[in-house]
């Protein structure tokens, strides 16, 4: 029997029953789509699932993605994000070591942004008894819903452009500041050029209406979003720095704490996410993801 259980106010749900090593039978099926749908995040504990497996269950809900890093993807399994902080036997990155350093939904840059990902964790790193490497969830409908109504008419019609080029310039520029302050020293193979042109920039409403629950939601991120469309500059980063302080506001905020053996989805389109970077070698973090592709913004 298939059981939901809400965690957080706005967003996160523990599903239980569910053995995602063998195939779902429509009904189901249906029912886990529906709590994803509702919950916008959702996990399943204790599961042992290979790669292939994990694949077939995620490609249930659309067609997979694969990654434009195409140095951090599984090898036989391109579908298949690695993020992790191990290294290979040549001291080499096995995976994106930084995904995740800033608020964002995965691949917003995209003309079709992924609907949801899946990230199931293989090994996560403890110390003391306490885990670590957690990853916060906020739902951007729920953070708009709470947004006065003034706000709602200033952003109707307002566009944003999202840019795979900004992202890796600032989060090269972070590490630069990280690495300055005696932190975590990180791997990362700078993008090409080819893979930099293999993205183009994107502009999209600033709230989006949400292709299956109709809610309304903010779909701006502070990765991806290099500006408003048609406002002044500083107006512009001050009106996103307000609301990026809004959508993280801890009750629109659900933290999850891993274990191995969670499989975890979250839909993009309503929900961002952030991976926290507590922990470094010799503490292990394995996780691999896929992403759903998903539609135009709207
Ligand atoms: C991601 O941003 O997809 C990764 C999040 C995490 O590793 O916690």
């Amino acid at each position: 029997m298939i059981t939901v259980n809400r965690i957080g106010k706005h967003l996160g749900a523990e599903i239980s029953g569910v053995d995602l090593s063998k195939p779902l039978d429509d009904d189901s099926f249906a029912q886990v789509a529906r709590a994803f749908f509702d919950n916008e995040v959702a996990f399943f504990r204790n599961q042992k699932i290979t790669p292939d497996q994990h694949i077939a269950f995620t490609q249930r809900f659309g067609v997979l993605e694969q990654h434009v890093r195409k140095e951090s993807r599984l090898d036989g399994f391109p579908e298949i994000l690695v993020v992790s902080n191990l290294l290979d036997d040549k001291g080499n990155a096995i995976g994106a070591q930084d995904a995740g350093r800033f608020w964002h939904s995965d691949l917003s840059y995209k003309h079709e942004p992924s609907m949801l990902s899946a990230l199931y964790s293989v090994e996560v790193p403890e110390k003391a008894g306490r885990v670590l490497g957690d990853t916060g969830f906020a739902s951007t409908t729920a953070a708009y819903a709470a947004l006065p109504d003034a706000l709602k008419q200033r952003l109707a019609g307002l566009k944003n452009v999202h840019s795979y080029r900004f992202y890796r310039d600032k989060n090269a520029r972070a590490q630069e500041a990280e690495k300055a302050r005696g932190g975590r020293v990180i791997q990362e193979h700078a993008p090409t050029e080819e893979q930099l042109k293999s993205v183009p920039d994107v502009e999209t409403p600033v709230v989006r209406t949400h292709p299956v629950s109709g809610r309304k939601g903010l779909f701006i991120n502070e990765a991806h979003t290099s500006h408003l469309v048609g406002m002044d500059k500083a107006e512009g980063d001050a009106l996103l720095a307000e609301l990026y302080a809004h959508i993280v506001k801890p009750e629109f905020v659900y933290t999850h704490t891993w274990r191995p053996g969670d499989l975890l989805m979250w839909d993009n389109c309503s929900v961002q996410h952030k991976a926290t970077f507590d922990y470094d070698l010799p503490l292990r973090r394995l996780m691999y993801r896929t992403t759903v592709r998903g539609t135009v913004p709207v």
